[in-house]
């Protein structure tokens, strides 16, 4: 007798996530998510890696972990070690790096060695909606902290810590994106990361600097890592090669004291991360990864200034944003009335999507009236197609820009 489909909904254990959506395309204009610029991968010279490296060590796909052992293929953890030390000052060997399914799993391992549900830890206040969604889930209290021009704000942090301190609550980590920060794109000074590894001793609150942006700096000068100017190794350090790269390749990685790297080391259950993706990044990066960041680069600033322009052309004094000094987000302010969330799904309609405020904040209604827009992948054309349609939807639903294109409009 025929019952119907099969119901898994009484199987369910009942802290799953929500239920996905079913993927219907991306939006014509698209300025979510953390999506690279399509010209700028590097597509020849991974096309001559991969052939390279697969004639040569094709035949080690054979194994688990490519001979390499559990923490990832060898000589991309080498180049890793040579381009720490260049540009983040980080003093480490191949031992100490982990290769990962992108940042994202660097979160989910850094969590599941140090998270309990009821935990503390302390974030940035707008930050990674990846980092903030995961804490959430775990059932983990966020302490948001707010950021200025230099980033987080250390005596807030200060104050927080000593705060909890008199509560008796231990926060487990501080999280903080401290070289081009998501979303505000603010970068912190080496004296405030001093400042930071200072509070962190004495409080014995481990840092998580999550460092995916640092390679796309206007002008490629950086301070140096938090982890580089740590002392007593309190410190986990989280990369990838999803922004300078390319972030469909899902390769990451973690540096950290073997402490904590032989209680994180258990919990990648997947056997290894990706070893094409490996293989081919190792051997693309290391002669050419110094070529290509610049290049990168450039092509990114040409494409935030279009955004920019654009923005100033039809939003006029309604959007409010920093120039940043590097990355591939602008956070904009727009009039206090205006709810990002509703504007959203009212741009939505129309193809183009954005990352309302509330999403990537701790502060829901100061971040109400503020959105993300990756400039990455959308052409030029795109961009100012899109933000013009940003700015009509915005005014018809919130009155505000009064000028479009510098022509005065009525609310509809
Ligand atoms: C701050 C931050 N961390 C981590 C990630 C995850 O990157 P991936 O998993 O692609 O390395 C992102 C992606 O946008 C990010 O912005």
């Amino acid at each position: 007798m025929d019952q119907g489909p099969f119901d898994f909904s009484a199987l369910l254990p009942a802290n799953l996530p929500p239920p996905a959506v079913r993927w219907t395309g991306s939006a014509k204009y698209n300025f979510t998510g953390g999506n690279n610029d399509a010209d700028q991968v590097p597509v020849d010279g991974l096309i001559a890696a991969a052939n390279a490296v697969l004639k040569r060590e094709g035949r080690n796909l054979a194994t688990y972990g490519l001979a390499s052992g559990p923490q990832g293929y060898r000589p991309l953890r080498e180049f890793l070690v040579g381009k720490l030390k260049r540009d983040a000052g980080i003093t480490c060997t191949a031992d100490d790096i982990l290769i990962v399914s992108g940042s994202l799993q660097a979160l989910d391992l850094v969590n599941g060695a140090l998270l309990t549900r009821g935990d503390t830890v302390i974030v940035e206040q707008d930050s990674y909606q990846g980092a903030l969604n995961r804490l959430t889930r775990l059932g983990v209290n966020a302490i948001g902290i707010p950021l200025d021009d230099g980033g987080l704000r250390v005596d807030a942090v200060a104050a927080a810590l000593a705060d909890c301190k008199q509560r008796g609550v231990q926060p487990k980590y501080i999280y903080t994106i401290p070289t081009v920060q998501n979303p505000t794109a603010t970068i912190m000074s080496a004296e405030r990361r001093a400042e930071l590894l200072a509070l962190s001793r004495q409080y014995g609150v481990p840092i998580v600097e999550d460092d995916c942006y640092a390679d796309l700096i206007w002008d490629g000068k950086r301070p140096p890592a938090i982890y580089a100017m740590s002392k007593a190794g309190g410190v986990i350090h989280i990369g990838s090669f999803s922004k300078s790269i390319a972030p469909a390749l899902r390769v990451g990685f973690i540096v950290a004291p073997w402490q904590i790297m032989s209680r994180m080391l258990p919990l990648k259950t997947d056997a290894g991360s990706g070893a094409l993706e490996q293989m081919v990044l190792a051997e693309y990066c290391a002669p050419h990864f110094a070529t290509h960041v610049p290049e990168l680069r450039a092509a990114l600033r040409a494409k935030l200034e279009t955004l920019m322009e654009t923005l100033a052309e039809q939003f006029g004094t309604s959007a409010e944003f920093e120039d940043p000094k590097g990355g591939i987000f602008l956070w904009v302010k727009l009039p206090d009335n205006v709810d990002t969330l509703k504007l959203y799904q009212a741009a939505l309609k129309e193809g183009v999507a954005i990352n309302p405020g509330p999403e990537w904040s701790t502060n829901k209604s100061r971040s109400a009236c503020r959105l993300r827009l990756c400039f990455a992948n959308p052409t030029k054309q795109q961009i100012r197609e899109g933000v013009a349609i940003l700015a009509d939807v915005c005014r018809r639903e919130f009155g505000v820009p009064t000028r479009i294109a510098n022509v005065e409009r009525a609310r509809a």
